[in-house]
C-alpha cells in the first residue's frame, strides 16, 4: 500500500492520503466536540476505558498534545493524549517534567497506514512546548504492535511495572529523552 504524506497546511493541520483514493485523513488538535468520538475509538480498541472528565481534564490541561485523525466525513478514527507529570529526578533535586502518554489508538479498519506514527511525532512537538524533559509510557507486554511503533520512535525499556494492568498483565515502562 503507498501512502502520500502531505505538507502541513498550519502548524495545526497535517493532511495525508491513503488506500490510493484521494480521500484525506487529516492530523489535527482536538476540540471538545471530538471528545464523543475520541472515546468510541478507545472504547472499541482498548480494555482501558475512562470516564467523560478525564478526558476533557486532559484536553482542559494539555490540549496542545491531545490530537485526533479524522477521516473525509469528519469521522473520529484515531486519537492520542498526553499528560505532563513534575517529579524529583532520581539523582538530584531538580524537577523534571515528564510527558506521559495516557492513550493511542486507530481504528483497526484504519491501521497500518501511518496514523499512530502521524499522531506520535505531531504531538510529541507539540509537547515540547511543556518543557519536557523525557517521553514515558506504559504498555502491555504483550502489546507487540505498540512495542514495535515505540521502539521505532527510539523509546527503550526503562523496567517491568509487575501486574500494571487490573487483570494483572504486566506493563513494560518506557522511556525517551526529549
Ligand atoms: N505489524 C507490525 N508492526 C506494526 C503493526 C503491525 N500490524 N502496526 C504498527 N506497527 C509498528 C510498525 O513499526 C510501524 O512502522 P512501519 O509501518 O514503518 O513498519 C509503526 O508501528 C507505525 O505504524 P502505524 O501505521 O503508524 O500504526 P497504526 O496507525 O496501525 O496504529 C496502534 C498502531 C496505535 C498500536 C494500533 O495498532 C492500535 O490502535 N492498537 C490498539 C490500541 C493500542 O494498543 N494502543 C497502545 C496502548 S499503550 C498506550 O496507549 C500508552
Ligand atoms: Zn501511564
Amino acid at each position: 500500500m503507498s501512502r502520500t504524506m502531505g505538507t502541513e497546511k498550519d502548524t495545526r493541520t497535517n493532511y495525508f492520503n491513503i488506500f490510493n483514493d484521494n480521500k484525506p485523513i487529516v492530523v489535527r488538535r482536538c476540540s471538545l466536540e471530538d471528545l464523543e468520538g475520541v472515546i468510541e475509538v478507545n472504547e472499541k480498541e482498548l480494555p482501558e476505558d475512562y470516564p467523560y472528565f478525564f478526558y476533557k481534564s486532559i484536553l482542559d490541561n494539555y490540549p496542545e498534545s491531545f490530537q485526533v485523525a479524522c477521516n473525509s466525513n469528519g469521522k473520529i478514527i484515531g486519537y492520542i493524549m498526553w499528560r505532563v507529570e513534575r517529579s524529583p529526578a532520581i539523582s538530584s533535586l531538580k524537577l523534571m517534567n515528564k510527558g506521559h502518554l495516557v492513550s493511542i489508538a486507530v481504528l483497526k479498519s484504519y491501521r497500518r497506514v501511518g496514523i499512530a506514527a502521524t499522531l506520535l511525532s505531531n504531538s510529541m512537538k507539540k509537547l515540547k512546548k511543556y518543557k519536557i524533559d523525557k517521553f514515558v509510557l506504559e504498555v502491555r507486554v504483550s502489546n507487540y504492535l505498540a512495542i514495535k511503533l515505540y521502539k521505532k520512535f527510539n523509546f527503550t525499556t526503562h523496567n517491568i511495572k509487575e501486574r500494571y494492568y487490573r487483570d494483572g498483565e504486566n506493563a513494560y515502562y518506557m522511556t525517551l529523552k526529549a
